[in-house]
Parts: structure tokens; C-alpha cells; sequence
């Protein structure tokens, strides 16, 4: 078996700092994707994408307090540090920062990121919370890696737009990549919360990508997006899912709507959906654009 090299683990700002500082020195391009840990093929795909466009890969593992809401899962998701550093360093990761909470946010805190607009709508208006979450410990794991490029997955499409305003807002000197979503072999968006469906509901799961696939193809020719849109959440409704929180089409570039009956032409588009089946939400979107 081929030997993989060893990976360096940071568990405080300081330690991540001096491992940047050896990677400046040594004249490396550092590629980061943060995570939450739990981690499947989609985590490991943005470590490959960072090293396409970097010498050295580095991840983080944080479960986030700040992007949960306290009816949320906080407490039970899912975390397996050692298989996840395993994973990784098979990936051919350099380092990892696992910081202790503290290191992310001292006693005393109060400082957040507040990404406005682009924050409060879809994902936002159902989790208010979530996107100052994810731009508050997004910003302390620039500043502590100091990457020059990040990777995110366009899984998580609007929280990657989120990214991408606050970097170009703040200036920071970092490069964002999106990476393509990936699947299981039925459609289904891999997702670390995936593991909370139970068996019946992983076999009604793939309906969120199925139904997404069809409403974009039928946008894209022509028919009315409100239809389209609540024609995809009455078949979640009528297959299985406890509720819909959205199907949505809008701009890809900005996530507005398009103002119009019809998808225009030309103009790139971005097909959301979040549903919950059972007590898990799963959420997907894919681009779209009419001809
Ligand atoms: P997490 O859900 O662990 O996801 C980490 C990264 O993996 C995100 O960029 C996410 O979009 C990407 N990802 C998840 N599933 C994917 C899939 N099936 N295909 C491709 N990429 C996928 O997103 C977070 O953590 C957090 O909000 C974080 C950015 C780490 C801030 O706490």
C-alpha cells in the first residue's frame, strides 16, 4: 500500500499560523476547504479541486455553534474526527485545523459577519440565523489559514454566493471556487446529514433531485416558472416528504427572481429546493438556463 504523507493537525490559531508561515516560506499556493467534518465524496472532491488549482490542501473540522439555532442539531450532528483526518490525509491533505472552540471564539465574543440581503432570503428566511453563522467562522478560518484560495461546494449554492460577497466586500486576498455537487448513485446530493434518514425515507430522498432535474428541464422550455415550481412541490407533497420550504428559480447570479413569467433567455438560472422528509432537511439546486 502506498504510503500517505503525514498530515499536520492544528488545534489553535497560533499553531495554524505557524504552518501557513512554513508554506509561505517554502513558496507553496495553499488551497482550503472548510468543513464540518462527517465527511463523504463531496468534502473529499473539493480537497482534489484545491489541490488542481494549489500546491497544498488544507481542511478544517468545526462543527460551527453560531450557524444553529437552538431547535437545531447542534448536540447530535454527526462527528468522527479520526475517520475524517484519515480520510483527508487519504485525499492528500496537508493540514487540518481542529480548533478548540475557544480559538474560534474567545470568552467574551461578539463580533459577527452580517452578509446583508443575500442573507435573508430562501435558506435565510427559514434559518435567519444560519448565514451569520457560516460568514462569522468562515472570516476567523481565513484569517487564522490564510489561504490563497477557498473551496466550496455548489451543494451548499447560496451559502457559496454568501462567500463570494463577503470576500470581494472585505477584500480579503483569497480566491473562491465552487465545486460541482456530488451524489449517490440515485440522484440523491451527499449530505452529512443523510446518516439521520431512516430506510424508508432514504428510498424517497432521490425525489428531491428527480423533481429538481424535471422542473429545470421544464423551465428551460419555456413553461411558466410559478407552475413548474408548484407542480415540484406537490409531488414532494405527494411523495412522501412532511413538508417544502421551497422550490424556487431564480438568477444564479444573484438569487433575485427573474421578474418574469418565463425564464428568460440567455440568462443563467438556478433551480432551489429544501424539503423535509421526516425530521431531515435535505436541500439541492442546479444551474439552469432557457435557450
Ligand atoms: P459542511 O456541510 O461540512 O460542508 C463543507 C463543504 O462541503 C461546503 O463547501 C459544502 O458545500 C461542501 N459539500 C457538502 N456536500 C457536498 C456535496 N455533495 N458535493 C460537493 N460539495 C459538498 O458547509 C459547511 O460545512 C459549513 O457551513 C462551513 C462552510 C464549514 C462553515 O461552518
Amino acid at each position: 500500500m502506498a504510503k500517505r504523507p503525514a498530515m499536520t493537525i492544528a488545534r489553535t490559531r497560533k499553531e495554524a499560523r505557524q504552518w501557513r508561515a512554513a508554506m509561505r516560506e517554502a513558496g507553496k499556493r495553499v488551497a482550503f476547504a472548510p468543513t464540518m467534518g462527517a465527511l463523504h465524496e463531496g468534502h473529499v472532491s473539493l480537497i482534489r479541486l484545491g489541490l488542481a488549482h494549489a500546491d497544498v490542501a488544507a481542511s478544517s473540522i468545526f462543527v460551527n455553534p453560531t450557524q444553529f439555532s437552538a431547535n437545531e442539531d447542534f448536540s447530535t450532528y454527526p462527528r468522527a474526527e479520526q475517520a475524517d483526518l484519515d480520510a483527508l490525509a487519504e485525499a492528500g491533505c496537508s493540514f487540518c485545523y481542529c480548533p478548540n472552540p475557544t480559538e474560534m471564539y474567545p470568552a467574551g465574543d461578539s463580533t459577527r459577519i452580517i452578509v446583508k440581503d443575500l442573507s435573508h432570503i430562501l435558506e435565510g428566511e427559514v434559518r435567519p440565523h444560519f448565514f451569520e453563522g457560516v460568514a462569522s467562522v468562515v472570516a476567523r478560518l481565513f484569517l487564522h489559514i490564510g489561504p490563497d484560495v477557498a473551496v466550496f461546494g455548489e451543494k451548499d449554492y447560496q451559502q457559496l454566493l454568501v462567500i463570494r460577497r463577503m470576500t470581494q466586500d472585505l477584500g480579503f486576498p483569497i480566491e473562491i471556487l465552487g465545486g460541482p455537487t456530488i451524489r449517490e448513485a440515485d440522484g440523491l446530493a451527499m449530505s452529512s446529514r443523510n446518516a439521520y434518514l431512516t430506510a424508508d425515507e432514504r428510498a424517497c430522498a432521490a425525489e428531491v433531485s428527480g423533481t429538481m432535474h424535471d422542473s429545470a428541464a421544464a423551465i428551460e422550455a419555456g413553461q411558466p416558472i410559478r407552475a413548474v415550481t408548484d407542480a415540484a412541490a406537490a409531488r414532494l407533497m405527494a411523495n412522501g416528504f412532511a413538508s417544502v420550504d421551497y422550490v424556487e428559480a431564480r438568477r444564479a447570479d444573484t438569487l433575485a427572481p427573474f421578474g418574469a413569467e418565463i425564464a428568460p433567455a440567455g440568462v443563467g438560472g438556478r433551480l432551489l429546493i429544501a424539503a423535509r422528509l421526516g425530521k431531515t432537511r435535505l436541500i439541492d439546486n442546479m444551474a439552469f438556463v432557457r435557450k
